[in-house]
C-alpha cells in the first residue's frame, strides 16, 4: 500500500466524517497542520506522458495545487507528496491582514461547493519568504507558483506599488507568478480586470520592478463572471501587455445561473463552476488562437473533469474544492485516469490534446 493510499483509507475510514463535523475553516487549519506533519516521502515518479513543458519550467504532470489552500505556504512538501505536479500558493498580502470577520467558508455538501468570503488572510510576505527559501534549499521536485493580491487597507492608487512590492520580494522565488485581480472579496479588486486598468497596471508594476524580480512567467487570474465581450478585450489586451498566461477562474458570485441557492455572501467554487469554467477555457484558447497557456480550474473532481478542461484548451488545471470532497487521493486518480484517457485516445502527451475540442 504506498503511503497516499494509506492517508487515502485514514480519511475515508474517519477523518472526513471528523473535518466534515468542525466548522470549515477549523477542519481546513487542522488538514494543513497534519499534511505539515506527515514524514516526508517521495511520491512515485510520474509516467512520461503526462509531463508538460511550459515556459521553460518541466511540470511533472499537469495537476496543480488552487490557490487558497495554501496561503502561507506552509505545507509545500505535503503537495508534492500527495502527487500534485506544481502547487500555486497564496493570496500572499505585502504586509500581515486579519481577512474577513469569521465564521467566512460554507459548505454546500448537496452541490460538492465552497462558499468563501475570506478576504485574503495572509501572514504578508515577509513570513513567506523564509519558508520557499528554506524549501527550495532543501529541494522541491515540483513547480511552486506565488499567487498575490493587495492588502484590504490599500487604497487604489497604491495597488500597483502593492504588487511591485509582492514582485520585488517573492518573484525570484517563484517558478512563475499569479497576479490575483479576481477575488470577489477584496472590495474594488474586479475592476483591475478591465483592460485599461490592467494595462496601467501592468505599466506601473514593470516601472517600478526590477529586471531580477521581473524575470519570471506573470499569469493573470480572471473571473468566471466576465461578461464575453469584456473577457475577449481582457486576452487582447494580455496579449498585446505580453501576459505569459491565463488562470481561468476564481470563484463566482453568482448563485441561481449555477443552480445553488445560499444565503451566504462570497465567491463559490466547486462543482458547479465546472461547465462555466470550461466555456472560459475554449473562450480564452480560442480567442487568443493558443497564444496564452491557460491554467484551467474550477469545478475539477475526477480524471474526466480535468480531461476535458485539457480538450478545452487549458495546458494546465489545479483544484481545491474536489480535493475536500473526494480526499487525498484524487490528484493520484486523476493522474492515472489522464494516462488512460491519453492512451485510448491515442495521444502521447498531454500537449497534444490541448484545446482539440475547441
Ligand atoms: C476557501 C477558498 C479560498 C480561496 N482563496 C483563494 C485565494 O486566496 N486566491 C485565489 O486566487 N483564489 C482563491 N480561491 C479560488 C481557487 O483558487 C479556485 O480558483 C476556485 O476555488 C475554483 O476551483 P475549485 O472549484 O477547484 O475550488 C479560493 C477558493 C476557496 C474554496
Amino acid at each position: 500500500m504506498s503511503p497516499v493510499s494509506i492517508i487515502d483509507a485514514i480519511y475515508r475510514l474517519f477523518l472526513k466524517r471528523c473535518l466534515f463535523g468542525c466548522d470549515a475553516e477549523r477542519a481546513h487549519r487542522m488538514t494543513l497542520r497534519m499534511l505539515a506533519a506527515i514524514p516526508a516521502f517521495t511520491p512515485p515518479r510520474d509516467g512520461p506522458e503526462l509531463g508538460i513543458k511550459l515556459w521553460g519550467i518541466d511540470f511533472p504532470n499537469p495537476i496543480g495545487l488552487a490557490a487558497g489552500m495554501d496561503k502561507d505556504a506552509v505545507a509545500i512538501r505535503g503537495w508534492e507528496m500527495l502527487g500534485f505536479g506544481f502547487a500555486e500558493l497564496g493570496t500572499i498580502t505585502p504586509r500581515p491582514q486579519a481577512g474577513n470577520e469569521i465564521p467566512r467558508i460554507w459548505r454546500v455538501p448537496e452541490r460538492r461547493a465552497l462558499i468563501n468570503r475570506l478576504g485574503f488572510p495572509s501572514k504578508g510576505m515577509e513570513a513567506v519568504a523564509p519558508r520557499i527559501k528554506r524549501i527550495r534549499k532543501a529541494g522541491i521536485s515540483i513547480p511552486l507558483a506565488l499567487n498575490f493580491g493587495p492588502n484590504s487597507d490599500t487604497p487604489p492608487e497604491g495597488i500597483a506599488a502593492d504588487y511591485s512590492a509582492l514582485i520585488e520580494r517573492l518573484g525570484p522565488l517563484a517558478d512563475f507568478i499569479v497576479i490575483n485581480v479576481s477575488s470577489p472579496n477584496t472590495p474594488g479588486l474586479r475592476t483591475w480586470e478591465s483592460p485599461e486598468k490592467m494595462s496601467e497596471l501592468f505599466a506601473a508594476v514593470r516601472e517600478h520592478t526590477s529586471e531580477s524580480a521581473r524575470g519570471r512567467p506573470v499569469l493573470l487570474k480572471i473571473s468566471p463572471d466576465l461578461e464575453r465581450n469584456d473577457l475577449f478585450r481582457i486576452c487582447e489586451t494580455a496579449l498585446a501587455l505580453g501576459i505569459e498566461g491565463i488562470v481561468a477562474c476564481n470563484t463566482t458570485v453568482a448563485r441561481e445561473v449555477v443552480g445553488v441557492s445560499s444565503p451566504h455572501p462570497g465567491g463559490l467554487s466547486g462543482r458547479p463552476i465546472l461547465i462555466r469554467t470550461r466555456e472560459l477555457i475554449r473562450d480564452i484558447y480560442t480567442h487568443t488562437r493558443g497564444q496564452i497557456p491557460i491554467i484551467g480550474v474550477g469545478g475539477i473532481a475526477s480524471a474526466e473533469d480535468a480531461w476535458l478542461h485539457i480538450r478545452a484548451g487549458a495546458s494546465l488545471v489545479e483544484l481545491y474544492t474536489g480535493l475536500i470532497y473526494e480526499g487525498p487521493a484524487l490528484v493520484a486518480r486523476i493522474k492515472s485516469g489522464l494516462a488512460d484517457l491519453l492512451r485510448s485516445g491515442g495521444f502521447r502527451s498531454i500537449s497534444e490534446a490541448v484545446g482539440i475540442d475547441r
